[in-house]
């Protein structure tokens, strides 16, 4: 897919101000700091468009971007933020559970997984609390450039191997870097595929 546009719509908190849920929808999101607005800016090739940091938590908001004018990207904020306090990391999670539990248009949730790291247990559980409510996910291991290939096909048969342990069939992954731009257009394909089947869901 060839991004034309990519435009910065609106950032929220709560789920009843979002979009009419008219056009197809990805998510992304992940542990803070794991390059989800870096993989953004990289996937429609614009600089600045999510902002990224060096501080973890920067991302606090339900932000949309409409891409090619009839789709949309979703920078969602992360968590397991160490040093947010407890009640705003419940505040967090409320509403990052409403938001992909509710969301009709939401076609895919993309988890971005550190491919640095060894499976860590945040991520495996989120994984898992997609499943029980049936969400559709796919994961997108993030940071490639910065070990060898090897290290990251390891780390990446380890988290398959965690997600065997409750899922009968591990989802779709990607191996990325925001750097190089590694795995762009498989993720531009997968998005894509599933933009033309999409049908605007009836609401009730
Ligand atoms: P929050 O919004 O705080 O949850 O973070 P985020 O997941 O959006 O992470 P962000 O994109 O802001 O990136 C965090 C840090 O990792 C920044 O310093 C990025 O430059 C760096 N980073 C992100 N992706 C990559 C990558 O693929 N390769 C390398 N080398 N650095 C990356
Ligand atoms: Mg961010």
């Amino acid at each position: 897919m060839v991004i034309k546009s990519a435009t910065f719509i609106c950032s929220n908190t709560q789920v009843s101000k979002l979009p009419p849920p008219v056009m197809p929808e990805y998510a992304f999101i992940g542990r803070s700091n794991v390059g989800k607005s870096s993989l953004i800016n990289m996937l429609t090739s614009k600089k600045g468009l999510a902002k990224t940091s060096q501080t973890p938590g920067k991302t606090q908001l339900i932000n949309h971007f409409l891409i090619n004018e009839n789709w949309y990207i979703v920078d969602l904020p992360g968590y397991g933020y160490a040093r947010a306090s407890k009640s705003k990391k419940a505040d967090w999670d409320k509403f990052i559970h409403t938001y992909l539990d509710k969301r009709e248009s939401l076609q895919c949730v993309m988890v971005l997984i550190d491919s640095r790291l060894e499976p860590q247990k945040i991520d495996v559980e989120f994984c898992n609390w997609l499943g029980e409510k049936g969400l559709s996910f796919v994961l997108i291991f993030t940071k490639a450039d910065k070990q060898s290939n090897v290290k990251t096909d390891q780390n990446v048969a380890k988290f398959k191997k965690s997600l065997g342990e409750t899922f009968e069939e591990v989802p779709e992954y990607f191996i990325t870097s925001s750097e190089t731009q590694l795995g762009r257009d498989d993720i531009l394909t997968f998005i894509e595929n599933i933009n033309k089947v999409f049908k605007i869901p009836q609401l009730n």
